[in-house]
């Protein structure tokens, strides 16, 4: 048996430390081990990946990252764990454009290494020949072009006063500051050591055990982490800058910097009845800790899942907490997706789909089943616009396991694995009742906790756990139509909510008539978010200069606080080219860069002739530069990059 893994001691129980509260949380021996070999099936070869951990497979990080921020790197050493077969030829890393300079075994000998080929998506594997050594050390530096981290300068932050550094891992951009196996297939504990400038602060998805810093050298303080349970890569996650911290509840909190922490900690006041609500649908939160941190408008996305510490778009802060279904959302990835993941990128209806159905019933649980019922059918509609984009759900990509070979993983994300995914979900709730699919659910993630999982994997346990050899279930479950036909099977349930046939009415009447088909001013200022955002999607797209000017008064639309709902507006209004909608669409492309937003209203500029393109290259030229790398890679092919001939 020289030839199979060697397996590192599995612990009978860990007791890991709750961060700072200190609370002991138990955790089960088949969750602790990090020893699980991730032998990857044939089915879930991760083609994102360069890495053969059935030869040689990475089991822990271990970082010591100094910030520059005059030079926009980071430096110093990752220091991997190892678990390799005797005759292993090759560790193999995935890198894309790391500086590597040295590898060495833990006591400082070289190791031979080799960097490949770059390639565009997927960058260049990093080949180590361990020997004997089961513990390697690269040294290595960023570079400011390094995907995944944006630097911000002060003027980028709400303080205005100090320069921040935050990453985004997922999907494959990992590998562009941290030299690992990034698949999300390899779990692997980690820990770190960051020197910064001391009079920032530095957070990362784990726990943190120097809460206050250590002095280093002059100037820089020292911050370390440490991630006892077993994560993806695209898991790995740091903030650094002038951030301040308010606890929520005994286990949660929420950094910013300081002029929003008010603001924040006002939005995120139900964070702990969520967490509560999630754990009595799905079992326990087995993280420790569950903290947000909001960060500069730049950052890409809503939100991001990564460990104990959510990163979330200031976008949310509403005011009035009507878009905190993001954060039920990001808390519910706790269980799909941070403890149960997709094995690759190809599953990741597993994570969002999973995550949007469990995000509803813990909307549903904490502010009631009118509420929750709004946002799921808001999702129908998102669905039903994403099969029509997707060639009326002919498509191949319109299939719930998606073929992204050759193509770069974030082809995958699309309302497809968010929508048509949790709709499965629904309709299988529907069809078996809550109660027992509850309990189905529940067991689901036990079994799987802190492991990867496929489709087919999925549909073995539901098998096995749900439909137990009930023939007539299973047929009337359409499994196979629904995981790997393209579209949208007829018995999908679709959730209603009854306040929506009003509003749609209200949306016609209004088309037809004008101002006058609108209820009284106190009705509609009642509305709420999810109301709003339905009619303005509801309207036809051709309207009048006359309607459009009815809507800006009535829905008081100027002025608009809520992403949302100005997102909707500047989304209608622009198709219709409405004049004094253009520098409120810049002010809002400029001040923000989450691509959910961004990239939909340069498309649809990029699609109104060249009075449109004129604009969205002229908002697009100041813009840009602002905008962290996932949210230019998207926009730079809908509207030019700078170099590329028309564009600015
Ligand atoms: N994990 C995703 C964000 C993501 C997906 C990043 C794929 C990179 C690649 C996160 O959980 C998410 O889905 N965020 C949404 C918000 C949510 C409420 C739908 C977003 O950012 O809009
Ligand atoms: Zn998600």
């Amino acid at each position: 048996m020289s030839a199979f893994l060697r397996m590192s001691a599995v612990l009978g129980l860990a007791w890991l430390l709750n961060g700072c509260g200190g609370t002991p949380i138990e955790v089960p021996a088949a969750q602790a081990r990090n020893v699980a070999p991730v032998l990857l099936t044939p089915e879930a070869t991760d083609v994102h990946s360069r890495a053969k951990p059935a030869e040689a497979r990475v089991t822990h990080v271990a970082l010591d990252l100094a910030a520059d921020f005059a030079a926009r790197t980071l430096s110093g050493t990752a220091t991997l764990d190892i678990e390799a077969r005797d005759d292993a030829a090759a560790l193999v890393l995935d890198t894309k454009g790391l500086q590597v300079s040295a590898v060495t075994d833990a006591q400082g000998r070289a190791l031979p290494w080799q960097l490949g080929d770059a390639d565009a998506i997927l960058g260049s594997a990093l080949s180590i020949q361990p020997g004997a050594a089961r513990q390697v050390v690269v040294r290595y530096a960023t570079t400011p072009s390094a995907a995944a981290l944006q630097w911000l300068a002060p003027s980028q932050t709400a303080g205005r006063q100090q320069p921040y550094l935050f990453s985004q891992g997922q999907s494959i951009l990992t590998r562009t500051w941290v030299p690992t196996q990034d698949s999300p297939g390899i779990r692997q504990t980690w820990e770190a050591r960051i020197v910064a400038p001391s009079a920032l602060r530095v957070v990362m998805s784990a726990e943190m055990l120097t809460p206050e810093g250590e002095p280093a050298s002059e100037g820089r303080k020292a911050w370390r982490f440490r991630m006892q349970q077993p994560v993806a890569p695209y898991l790995i996650a740091i903030a650094i800058g002038d951030l301040s911290f308010r606890p929520l509840g005994p286990r949660s909190g929420v950094y910013t910097e300081p002029s929003m922490l008010e603001a924040a900690a006002a939005e995120l006041v139900d964070l702990e009845s969520m967490i509560s609500a999630a754990e009595a649908l799905y079992g326990p939160y087995r993280w420790g800790r569950y903290d947000l941190l909001v960060l500069p408008p730049s950052f890409p996305f809503g939100g991001m899942e990564n460990p104990r510490l959510t990163f979330a778009t200031p976008t949310i802060l509403a005011g009035d907490r009507s878009l905190v279904s993001l954060v039920a959302h990001e808390l519910a990835h706790s269980w799909s997706g941070n403890l149960v993941t997709n094995a690759t990128w190809a599953d990741f209806w597993l994570n969002e789909g999973f995550t949007t159905y469990f995000e509803n019933r813990i909307m549903e649980a904490v502010y009631g089943r009118d509420f929750a019922d709004m946002l799921a059918d808001l999702g129908w509609d998102e669905l039903q616009a994403g099969l029509a984009d997707m060639d009326g759900g002919r498509s191949p990509d319109s299939r719930l396991r998606v073929d992204l070979a050759g193509r770069d993983p974030d082809d995958g994300v699309n309302d497809i694995a968010y929508e048509k995914g949790a709709t499965f979900l629904r309709t299988l709730e529907e069809l078996v009742g809550r109660e027992r699919w509850d309990t189905y659910l529940k067991g689901y993630f036990d079994r799987h906790a802190f492991q990867p999982q496929t489709t087919s994997g999925f549909l073995a346990d539901l098998r096995t756990h749900l439909v137990k050899g009930d023939a007539a279930l299973e047929q009337r479950m359409a499994l196979v139509e629904w995981t790997e036909g393209t579209g949208l099977p007829a018995q999908a349930v679709h959730r209603r909510s009854p306040r929506f046939p009003a509003i749609d009415a209200t949306a016609a009447a209004f088309a037809a008539q004008g101002a006058g088909a609108l209820p009284a001013a106190e009705v509609l200022a009642a509305w709420s978010t999810a109301e709003r955002v339905r009619f303005l999607n509801r309207l036809p797209r051709q309207l009048s200069v006359e309607r459009l000017q009815a809507l800006e008064q009535a829905l008081q639309l100027r002025t608009q606080g809520n992403s949302e709902v100005l997102f909707a507006w500047l989304q209608l209004a622009l198709v219709n080219r409405y004049g004094p909608a253009v520098a409120q669409a810049e002010a809002f492309l400029s001040s923000q860069g989450r691509r959910k937003f961004v990239l939909p209203l340069y498309t649809t500029l990029m699609g109104q002739g060249s009075w449109g393109q004129r604009e969205a290259r002229r908002i697009y030229a100041g813009a840009r530069s602002g905008y962290h790398a996932v949210t230019v890679g998207s926009v730079d092919k809908v509207v030019g990059a700078p170099s590329m001939a028309g564009a600015p």
